[in-house]
C-alpha cells in the first residue's frame, strides 16, 4: 500500500452522555473491539503520521486504548468542543504542512477505501477542506450540511441550533473532514463557542473555509459506513450493520451461516471454509475456528478450534484448544487451559479447566475434570470428580493412558493413576495407582434379607 503524506487526528474527548454510561463512550464494544479501536485500526492501517488521539473525558481510560494501538494522545481538559478538541494537536502540528485527517471516535464502521476516496478527491481537486457526507431518510440529529442555490456548500449547522427549514435538509455531516494544516488551526482560531451547546464546533471551519473562498469539497459516502454512535440504540444499530459486513465476508469465503441474523461473529475472529454455523453461536474475541467444524448454538471466546471439530448446542469455550475431529457437548463448560486433543469427546455437564484430554479419550457425562492431564484412550466415567482444591492448594491430578474410570469416581490430588489401570465405580482414590491395577474402595455391601418387606408390613400394622 502506498504511503499517504496526511496527518491523522482522532477526537475522543466527549462523554458521550446520551450513552448513560460508566464507561466512556468510545470504549464501547463493537463485533468484540472498542469502537476507538476500530477507528484507531483505521489511521494504522493509512499509515497517516504523525496521528494523535484527543483525550478527555475519563482521559486515561481512553489513553491506554490508545496505547495499544500506539498512537499518541493529547489531552483536553475540560472538552469544549470539537473544535477546541483539534486545536490539542495545534502545537505538534506547527511544522506540519498538508492535509490532516480528523474522525469523530464514534464512527466505527467507516472503511479505510472511503477514507483513501476522499484523500484523493481531496487531492486531485486542490481543496483546503473536504468532508464526507452522506443523505439520509431520517437524517435525526446529525449536523446539516446547507448548500447554497448552485449546489455550493455554505456551511454545516448543528441540529440543535438549526431553524426548520435546515432541518428538513437531508444531507448531514459524517464528522470525516481532510483540511489543510494552515487553514485548520488559522480558521479553528476564530471560532466562537455561540451557539446552543456553547461549545468550540470544529463544523464552523466549514463556513469560514465558504466565506473565504476556499475550495470545499462534499464527498458523498454510503450511509451505513458512518452511522455516529450516540446513544445506545446507535451502538445495537452499529451492531447489526457491522454483523452483516462480517457475515457477507464469510460466506463468500465458504462458511455457511444458518439465518445470520441470530449469529454473532467478532471482527477478529477467524473461520476455516467449509464450517457450519447454526443459530445462537457467538464466535468472540480471537477465536481460530478451523475447516469444516459443525457448531451449533454456543458460546466460544479466544479459543482455537481444529479441523471436524463438532460442538453440540449450549456449550460455553473459553481459552480453549480443541483439536481436529473432537466433539463437545451439549452443556459443556470448557474454562480456560482445557485442552483436547485429536477426536476426544467431552459430553453433557462436564465442565474442565486448566486440563488435558488426550487423544480419544472420553469424558461423556457429568464430570469436572479440573489441573488433570488424562492421557490417550482414557474413559472418565459419568460422574468423575477431579478434588483439585483443599481449600488452599490446587493440585494436579494425573491419569496415564488406557486407564478405565468408573461412574462416580472421585480423584483426590495430588494423585496419579498409572496406565492401563481401572478404578472401580464408586472409588475415592486417595493414592497412587500402580500401573495396569484394579483401585476399589467401597464399604461391602450387605444384603439384609426381606428387611423392606418387613418394614412395609409394619406400616401397615400401625394403620
Ligand atoms: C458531530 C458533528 C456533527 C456530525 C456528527 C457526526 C460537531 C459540532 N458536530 O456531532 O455535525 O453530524 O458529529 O457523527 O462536530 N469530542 C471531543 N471533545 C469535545 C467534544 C467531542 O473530543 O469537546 C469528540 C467525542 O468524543 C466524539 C466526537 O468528538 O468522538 C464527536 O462528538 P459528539 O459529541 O458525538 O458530536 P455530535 O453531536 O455527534
Ligand atoms: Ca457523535
Amino acid at each position: 500500500m502506498v504511503k499517504i503524506k496526511a496527518a491523522a487526528i482522532v477526537l475522543a474527548a466527549g462523554q458521550g452522555k446520551r450513552m448513560k454510561s460508566a464507561l466512556p463512550k468510545v470504549l464501547h464494544p463493537l463485533a468484540g473491539k472498542t469502537m476507538l479501536s476500530h477507528v484507531l485500526a483505521l489511521v494504522k492501517g493509512l499509515t497517516l503520521s504523525p496521528a494523535f488521539v484527543i483525550v478527555g473525558h475519563q482521559a486515561e481510560a481512553v489513553a491506554k486504548a490508545a496505547k495499544e494501538h500506539n498512537i499518541e494522545t493529547r489531552l483536553q481538559n475540560p472538552p469544549r468542543g470539537t473544535g477546541d478538541a483539534v486545536l490539542q494537536a495545534k502545537a505538534d502540528l506547527r511544522h506540519f504542512r498538508g492535509p490532516v485527517l480528523i474522525l469523530n471516535g464514534d464512527t466505527p464502521l467507516l472503511r479505510e477505501k472511503t477514507i483513501r476516496g476522499l484523500l484523493n478527491t481531496h487531492r486531485k481537486q486542490g481543496a483546503t477542506l473536504s468532508l464526507l457526507t452522506v443523505k439520509l431518510a431520517d437524517p435525526g440529529a446529525y449536523g446539516r450540511v446547507i448548500r447554497r442555490e448552485d449546489g455550493s456548500i455554505d456551511r454545516v449547522v448543528e441540529y440543535r441550533d438549526a431553524n426548520a427549514a435546515e432541518r428538513k435538509v437531508n444531507e448531514i455531516n459524517t464528522g470525516v473532514y481532510i483540511c489543510e494544516s494552515t487553514f485548520l488551526f488559522k480558521a479553528l482560531d476564530q471560532v466562537q463557542p455561540n451557539n446552543e451547546q456553547g461549545e468550540f464546533y470544529l463544523t464552523d471551519i466549514i463556513g469560514i473555509a465558504s466565506r473565504e473562498g476556499e475550495k470545499l469539497v462534499g464527498l458523498e459516502a454510503d450511509p451505513e459506513e458512518v452511522i455516529g454512535i450516540n446513544s445506545r440504540a446507535d451502538l445495537a444499530l452499529a451492531e447489526a450493520a457491522f454483523q452483516s459486513r462480517i457475515h457477507r465476508a464469510w460466506m463468500e469465503k465458504g462458511v455457511t451461516l444458518v439465518d445470520p441474523s441470530r449469529i454473532r461473529i467478532d471482527a477478529e475472529v477467524k473461520i476455516g471454509a467449509g464450517s457450519i454455523l447454526h443459530p445462537g453461536v457467538s464466535l468472540e474475541g480471537t477465536s481460530k475456528i478451523g475447516e469444516a467444524v459443525m457448531i451449533y448454538a454456543s458460546r466460544i471466546k479466544d479459543s482455537r478450534i481444529g479441523k471436524g471439530v463438532t460442538i453440540k448446542d449450549f456449550c460455553v469455550i473459553e481459552d480453549a484448544d480443541i483439536e481436529s475431529g473432537a466433539v463437545v457437548g451439549p452443556f459443556a463448560h470448557l474454562r480456560p487451559g482445557s485442552v483436547l486433543r485429536k477426536g476426544a469427546k467431552v459430553g453433557n455437564f462436564v465442565e474442565m479447566k486448566k486440563s488435558e484430554l488426550g487423544e480419544g479419550s472420553k469424558a461423556g457425562h457429568l464430570s469436572y475434570l479440573g489441573d488433570a492431564t488424562i492421557g490417550k484412550r482414557v474413559n472418565i466415567g459419568a460422574g468423575t470428580i477431579t478434588c483439585n482444591y483443599d481449600g488452599h492448594n490446587k493440585d494436579r491430578t494425573i491419569v496415564e493412558d488406557d486407564v478405565f474410570i468408573g461412574s462416580d469416581s472421585q480423584l483426590i490430588a495430588p494423585v496419579k493413576v498409572g496406565r492401563g489401570a481401572l478404578i472401580a465405580a464408586g472409588t475415592t482414590v486417595t493414592k497412587d495407582v500402580p500401573r495396569d491395577a484394579l483401585a476399589i474402595s467401597r464399604i461391602p455391601q450387605d444384603n439384609k434379607a426381606e428387611w423392606a418387606k418387613r418394614r412395609r408390613n409394619q406400616k401397615k400394622k400401625k394403620k
